[in-house]
Formats: C-alpha cells, structure tokens, sequence
C-alpha cells in the first residue's frame, strides 16, 4: 500500500476516535522514527511515553523474537516460566511492601483492577479522585478521570467516584465520608498538563489514608519506570502507596499493564473476582523482563534525570526568547511547556520540521522522548521549537492566521 492507500484504509476502516496527525510512521529506533517516505522524526512522543526505553531496544527485539519461538500465549490459569520471571522483577523494582501484582494489558486496565480493589477490599464504594486527573477511558477508569469532554457522553458512569481539587490537604480531608474507600491520584498529572504535586501533597494524603483507613492508589501509568529520573515519581516525596498502577513502557512496546498493591491488600481477591485472558501473556512478559533488565542495569533513569536537566534548562532559555511561553514544567523527562495559545499549529509545524511532540490539555506541549535521547536530539527539537514559536509569535502579531 502507498501512503494515500494506508491513510484512506485506517480513515475508511478503523473507528474515528484518534485526532489523526497526516503521516504514516514504519520504522523506528531508539529516540528517532521513519515515516513510509523515509523522512526522519525525532521522537519526543514516543507513543505517549510508551517507547521509554527507544524504540525496537535490541534487548527487547531479541527476548520477543525467542520467546516467540518458544511459547506466545499461556493463560494464567496454568504457570509460566517468563511470567514468574516478571513477577520477580517487577516486585523487585517496585516500592518496598507493594509485592503483589495482578497483570492486564493497559493503563486503563490497571487502573479498572485498582477501582475493585479497593471496593472489595475495604468493602466500601466510594472512591475519591482529583480534577484534572486522567485514568483512561473504559468505563471505571474514566469515572475516575476528570474531563468532562471525555466524561458526559457516556453518563451515567460507575457511581460513587468523586473528584476533589487538586493539591489541596483540606478538601481531601473534607471529601472522605463514612463510604470512602481509597484516594486515587497520579503524583504529576501528564494529559492533565504535566503537574507535579507540590512538597507535602502525597505525604499529607498518606497521613490522611492511614488516619481514616483508606487506600491510597497512585496511577504512575505515565509517571513511572524512570520516565522522572526515579523508578517512581513518588519516591521524590518517599511516600508508597497501598496500590500503585502502572503500563505504558513496561515491556518495552508490547501492552503491558499491572496492579501492584500490599500483599494483604490484593488478598483480598480471591479466585474469579478479576481476570482477563491476557493476564501475564508470556511474549509480552518476556518483553517486560528484558525491559527492566535493560533500565536497572544501563541505569537508563539516570538519563531522565540529567537529560531531563538538560532539556528542562534550554527550555526555560527559550522561555526567556518567547513571550508566548507562560511556564516550563515536570520533572526528568516528562516535561511541558506551557502556551499562551492553542498548540495545535505547534504539534503540526514541529512535525513538518522533523520533530514529534505531544499535546497535555489545550495550551501544554508535552514532553515524553525516550529516555535514551541525545542531547544533539534535544539540541534539535529546541531549534525547531524556537523557530516554530518565532513564526507563530509574528504571525499572531500581526494578526496573520498562523497556518
Ligand atoms: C496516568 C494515566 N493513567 C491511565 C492511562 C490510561 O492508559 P491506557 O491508554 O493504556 O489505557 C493513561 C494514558 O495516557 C495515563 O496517562
């Protein structure tokens, strides 16, 4: 199929739910990707902070393509040898105490597994989750979500989930009720425009959890495996969960995703209360062992934290070039940039100069490049952003349509 023929096919064929960016991408390594043209893109996307570790790691290639040999699919009502494996990895990396996982294929899954959890295991419905949080879109998790966009067509949603403000001990203090089950929060909210929580936040909920008896579940679907320069974003404020959520780069591109909670607290399902065929597939496990093989032992959150460095300071100098900037935010290498304008016309004019990157809301460039970046790549994308946010900034001011 040429270009047009594959455009048509997907717009024809496949649901039109994804704002559709015009190029066809076929190839991929490390932080750079190819469209079907051969043109190159530094890649600051990376499926929405899926290829963490760069795209087609050779790590991963090689665990995919022997364990495609040896044994794709067995259903976790029988054991597996690379499922074990995982197991013991993952509960190995993950904060201390939290030692039990149910395995799933995305975000939006482990947060589902999270919502039950929680429910069954203080036997009480509500669930307290903040504005401007993203938890997905299957019907639980994006109860939990905040945008009304996503949210209203598909009222009613799953009752007692109730959203507080942001950062906000007060209000969180105030939500709970004799129903609360669990807080659900991501320590920086990423498609909510890449917010940290500020010092004390998630330690005043912890305090707060452990004084009413709640759970509290962090979702680092996005935040997590060294994106911020830690394994977890929470080990910045050394606050762990009772549940914590977690997909997006843990094998390595494959869907992967898993619940992990206190041993007493996933005790709480027994046998039949959660599945789902997929759960612990061993090809994608095989992924995820190698996946964190390849970050603990190449010590790739390392890179997030001095990249992050890097890119976070040529980012505020850019802010002090362009007024259109109103603040550079996040931590490692999940950063934003917030616009004064619209940035849709920045994705768009970025892309064409060779550069992806991402939207977080109306007015955030998002940040989420593989952690294995250079910083020439780095040094590229500022270039391209620069002169980006000149043409948009001239274009505005003299009253032009910036297209
Ligand atoms: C924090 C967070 N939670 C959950 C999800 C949902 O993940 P998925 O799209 O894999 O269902 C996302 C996706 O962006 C996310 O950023």
């Amino acid at each position: 199929m040429n270009e047009q023929e594959i455009i048509d096919t997907e717009n024809s064929l496949m649901a039109n739910v994804f704002s559709k960016k015009p190029i066809v991408i076929t190839r991929g390594k490390g932080a750079l990707v190819w469209d079907v043209n051969g043109k190159e893109y530094v890649d600051f996307n990376s499926g929405y902070g899926v290829a963490l570790l760069g795209h087609c790691h050779p790590k991963i290639v090689e665990a995919v393509c022997q364990q495609a040999q040896q044994l794709i699919t067995c259903h976790a009502g029988y054991y597996n040898d690379k499922r074990s494996e995982f197991l013991r990895k993952l509960t190995e990396i993950t904060p201390k105490g939290l030692t039990k996982a149910f395995l799933s294929n995305s975000g939006a899954e482990s947060v589902e597994c999270a919502l039950k959890l929680a429910r069954k295991h203080t036997g009480k419905p509500e669930i307290i989750a903040v504005m401007g949080a993203f938890h997905g879109k299957t019907m639980g998790a994006l109860s939990a979500t905040w945008d009304k966009k996503y949210r209203e067509p598909f009222f009613p949603l799953v009752p007692e989930i109730k959203h507080i403000p942001p950062d906000n001990l007060e209000k969180a203090r105030e939500a709970v009720s004799e129903k609360t089950a669990a807080i659900l929060v991501e320590p920086i909210r990423g498609e909510g425009g890449i917010r940290v929580t500020p010092d004390g936040y998630l330690e005043g909920l912890r305090e707060l959890c452990d004084e009413k008896k709640l759970l509290l579940m962090f979702d680092e679907v996005q935040s997590g495996f060294g994106r911020t320069g830690k394994l977890f974003a929470c080990q910045y404020w050394n606050v762990i969960p009772d549940v914590m959520c977690l997909a997006k780069p843990l094998a390595g591109g494959l869907p992967l995703g898993a619940t992990v909670a206190r041993e007493e607290v996933m005790a709480s399902f027994k046998v039949g209360d959660h599945s789902t065929t997929y759960s612990g597939n061993p090809l994608v496990c095989a992924a995820g062992c190698a996946a964190i093989d390849v970050l603990v032992n190449e010590r790739i959150a390392d890179n997030a934290s001095f990249l992050g460095l890097y890119f976070k300071s040529a980012l505020l100098e850019l802010q002090a070039k362009h007024k259109s900037i109103k603040e550079v935010r996040g931590l490692g290498l999940m950063l934003g940039m917030e616009l004064k304008f619209d940035v849709l016309n920045v994705l768009l004019k970025t892309m064409e100069k060779g550069v992806l990157v991402l939207d977080a809301g109306r007015n955030v460039v998002r940040f989420l490049p593989p952690l294995v970046i250079s910083k020439e790549q780095i040094d590229k994308a500022i270039a391209v952003l620069d002169s980006v946010l000149e043409e948009e900034e001239n274009a505005r001011s003299s009253g032009a349509p910036a297209n």
